[in-house]
Parts: C-alpha cells; sequence; structure tokens
C-alpha cells in the first residue's frame, strides 16, 4: 500500500492537478478488476515503443488496476514474410492466411507476445502470455481466406486467472478450433469480441499517432456517436481508414452501457489520457441526449443549482430562480450539463447559464451542448465575466462581443445596431444569482 501511494504521488507530479486524478484512480478502482479496461495494442505500437508502452501498463499495475492487453503483430508479419518470401496477399481487409503464411506468423506472433511479457517482467510487473485458449474460431472461408479464424466464443477463463494471480494478461489474435486447428484473428476483430464478451469500462486503442485527426493534422479530443458521427463520416477529409475505425467503434459501442469509453491515444499519453479531464488523445462515447424543457420541475431547479454551484464553486442566492423569465433548458441525460436560456429583449432568447462539470468538459458534452443550442437558436446572446476562462472561446462563437465593465456581452444573429445596444444594455445589468453579486 505504502508503494502504491508512492506511485500516486509520483502520477500526481506528473500530471499537476491530484484531485483530478485521485479521482479518477477512484472510478477505475471501483470497477470489478477484471473489467477495468481492454487495451488493444497495434503490432506497431509493440515494434517501435516497447519500452514506453511497458512504462504505462506496469504504473496501472502498480496503481493496482489490471488492464487486460490484446496485440496484433502484423507489421513484424509483413517483415517475416518479405524476409521468408512469402507474398502478402489481403481480401476484405483480411490476410489470407495459406499454411505457409501460418507457418510464419505463428512463431512472430509468440515473439511479439513475449516481448511485451518479458518487458513488463523486467520492470518488476507480474504479467502472463496467453497464446491460445481465448478465441473458439471456425474457418470463414477456407478457400478464400486460408486459416482466417471466425470467433464463434470467447473462454474468459485464462484471462481471468492471470488477473486472479495479480498477473497482467497479455492476449495475442490466435484462435483454435475444437480439435486445435490454429488460425488467424484479425487484430479489430479479435478486439471487438473480447470486448463485448468483457464489458470493460474503458477500451483504450494505443497507436503511434496517439488519436483521430482532423483536417489539419490536430488530434480530435472527444467524439460523441450520437452528436458528432454522422456529420464526421460525410466530410471529405474523414479518409476510408478513419471512417472503418469509427463504424467499427460504434458498433462497439452499440452494444455496450453508455458509460463505456473509448479512447485512442499512445503509449507515452496514456496516463494523462486516463487520469485527466482533457486527457490526451480522442475520446469516443455514445453520447447522451439533451432534451429542451419548456417547464422546469423544483427537483430540475434544484440540480440544476447544484451543478452550477459546483461547477462555478460559487453559491447561488437561494432565491436566484425569481424573476428569470424562463423560456426553456436544455439538460443533459446525465445532468452534468445544461443550458438556461430566459426571455431576453425583444423577445429574443437570452443565454442565462451555460454549466458543464469539468469531467463532462473532457468528454466534449460541452461541445455537444453548445451545438444543440446554436441549432436551436439562431439568434441569441449572452454575458461573460472578462476574467472567465472561457471568454476567449466565448469570443470565438460570437458574430459580435462589445466590453462594457467586467462583462463582456456576446450576441450572435442580430445586425440591427439599435437592436445590439439594446440587447447589450440588457445583458449588462442582469442578476447573475450568485450570492456575492449584488443584484440589479
Ligand atoms: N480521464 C478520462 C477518461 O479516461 C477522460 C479523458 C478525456 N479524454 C479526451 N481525449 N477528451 O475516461
Amino acid at each position: 500500500m505504502a508503494e502504491v501511494r508512492q506511485t500516486v504521488i509520483e502520477l500526481l507530479g506528473q500530471l499537476g492537478s491530484s484531485r483530478e486524478a485521485r479521482q479518477y484512480l477512484k472510478q477505475f478502482s471501483r470497477i470489478e478488476e477484471a473489467r477495468f479496461a481492454v487495451v488493444k495494442i497495434g503490432g506497431a505500437v509493440l515494434r517501435d515503443d516497447l519500452d514506453e508502452l511497458a512504462a504505462a501498463l506496469a504504473f496501472l499495475h502498480r496503481l493496482g488496476l489490471t488492464p487486460i492487453v490484446l496485440h496484433g503483430a502484423g507489421p513484424q508479419l509483413d517483415e517475416a514474410m518479405v524476409e521468408a518470401g512469402v507474398p502478402v496477399e489481403k481480401r476484405d481487409g483480411l490476410r489470407v492466411t495459406t499454411e505457409e503464411v501460418m507457418a510464419v506468423a505463428r512463431p512472430v506472433i509468440y515473439r511479439a507476445n513475449a516481448s511485451l511479457v518479458d518487458a513488463l517482467e523486467a520492470r518488476g510487473v507480474r504479467a502472463r502470455g496467453i497464446l491460445h485458449g481465448v478465441f473458439n474460431a471456425r474457418l470463414a472461408d477456407r478457400e478464400r481466406l486460408g486459416l482466417v479464424g471466425e470467433v464463434e466464443s470467447i473462454e474468459l477463463e485464462p484471462v481471468r486467472s492471470a488477473v486472479r494471480s495479480g498477473a497482467l494478461p497479455v492476449v495475442a489474435c490466435l484462435g483454435e478450433s475444437p480439435s486445435g486447428q490454429v488460425m488467424n484473428i484479425n487484430a479489430d476483430i479479435a478486439a471487438r469480441e473480447l470486448v463485448w464478451e468483457i464489458k470493460p469500462y474503458k477500451i483504450i486503442f494505443l497507436t503511434g499517432t496517439g488519436g483521430l485527426l482532423d483536417q489539419n493534422g490536430r488530434i480530435i479530443s472527444a467524439i460523441s456517436i450520437s452528436g458528432d458521427y454522422d456529420h464526421l463520416i460525410a466530410q471529405d477529409w474523414v479518409h476510408s481508414g478513419m471512417q472503418l475505425k469509427l463504424a467499427q467503434i460504434k458498433d462497439m459501442l452499440d452494444r455496450l452501457p453508455g458509460e463505456t469509453s473509448v479512447s485512442i491515444t499512445s503509449a507515452e499519453k496514456l496516463t494523462r489520457e486516463l487520469f485527466t479531464h482533457t486527457g490526451a488523445g480522442t475520446l469516443i462515447r455514445k453520447g447522451e441526449r439533451i432534451d429542451w424543457l419548456t417547464e422546469v420541475s423544483d427537483q430540475q431547479w434544484q440540480s440544476l443549482g447544484e451543478l452550477l454551484e459546483q461547477s462555478f464553486d460559487r453559491r447561488l442566492r437561494p432565491d436566484w430562480r425569481r424573476d428569470r423569465d424562463l423560456q426553456g433548458l436544455l439538460l443533459a441525460e446525465s445532468g452534468r450539463a445544461g443550458a438556461l436560456i430566459a426571455r431576453g429583449v425583444d423577445g429574443l432568447p437570452y443565454l442565462d447559464k451555460f454549466v458543464v462539470t469539468p469531467e463532462a468538459r473532457g468528454e466534449g458534452l460541452g461541445a455537444a451542448l453548445w451545438q444543440v443550442l446554436r441549432a436551436r437558436f439562431p439568434t441569441l446572446y449572452w454575458r461573460s465575466r472578462a476574467s472567465n476562462p472561457i471568454a476567449g472561446w466565448y469570443l470565438q462563437q460570437a458574430h459580435a462581443s462589445f466590453r462594457r465593465g467586467e462583462w463582456i456581452v456576446h450576441i450572435i444573429g442580430v445586425d440591427g445596431f439599435d437592436q445590439l445596444e439594446r440587447l447589450v444594455n440588457d445583458a449588462r445589468q442582469r442578476d447573475s444569482g450568485w450570492a456575492e453579486d449584488q443584484q440589479g
């Protein structure tokens, strides 16, 4: 336990915010041990990033977390085949696995597996290579694909027994028929099947790039399937590989509980991804419903008040709801984000409160809420304090912004000068509802 605490302290120093790190550690530790995470590691990461990878996994293990590791060996296999003079052939994205190919593949996969187990053990982490006995398979199409296996069922006992004995399971993508015929299983398919069986809290893909990239080559921080998927898939810069990846992840999440999330990150950034709100990589979740409520119950006002107080770390006056001419409330299903709309000047919507818990911000819920808000209100005005950390972001969103003392008033969709003036004057003198602000 002392060692664990030492590790946590090390971690906290590395990441900056101890509160966040502690919160995530608590959250991950609450989950049944074998259901914390499935980590899928591409062959290239195993080959190029072994040290960093072993360090990151060892770190989790020292924190008392046991990720289940699944790895491919594609690039290693390609190299070995070139060396052996065996042509590489793919059909439908699957490696055609003749007997000859299998003869080359098996030792390559064994070696890849052993390289990670050895690297972990060299760091004092018990690890168990699991080469067989997990994927019960049958031949997908002997004629076209050779010894490519289709997963029929999963046997979790080898994995569980490793976890029980305190060892990190390192699973290879090989399957067998009931009589012991070894088959090659595509790593993405193996990951999907394993994940469906284990239903882990987190699914982690470790790649060289460390996330999905946008059109400018920057990592997309968060994607919600319900909010972003259709839009993303339709973008011309989303190439077919990324489309396929997204479709696979959507498919995977469709069959898992809403709390499950996928993180695409690199070995080097894994700790930061897991233990901070903003993460480092791409977080993908199913996403949640955002409802538009025109009637707000006492219970909902109460929860909204708590959400505001917690997120802004300030107190509201007990009568803060009074005199807010409510038009409606956009509220996320989980209650972790909301936007309160009041009837403003000239009947235009005034964005009275916009609130997202820090944790939900990392998931992209703030951006999702903003999208819904913008779609519903072509015209909108609101204000922020100049010192507000997201003032800069508001400036980008607004069509026009006006500084008035401590306030900046932001406006979207209005051009008439007189009307702008009225909105600005209205916004700056509104009651905030916060206890320490003067009313009026
Ligand atoms: N630490 C949290 C998690 O792993 C949030 C990560 C947020 N990551 C991101 N790329 N936005 O679940």
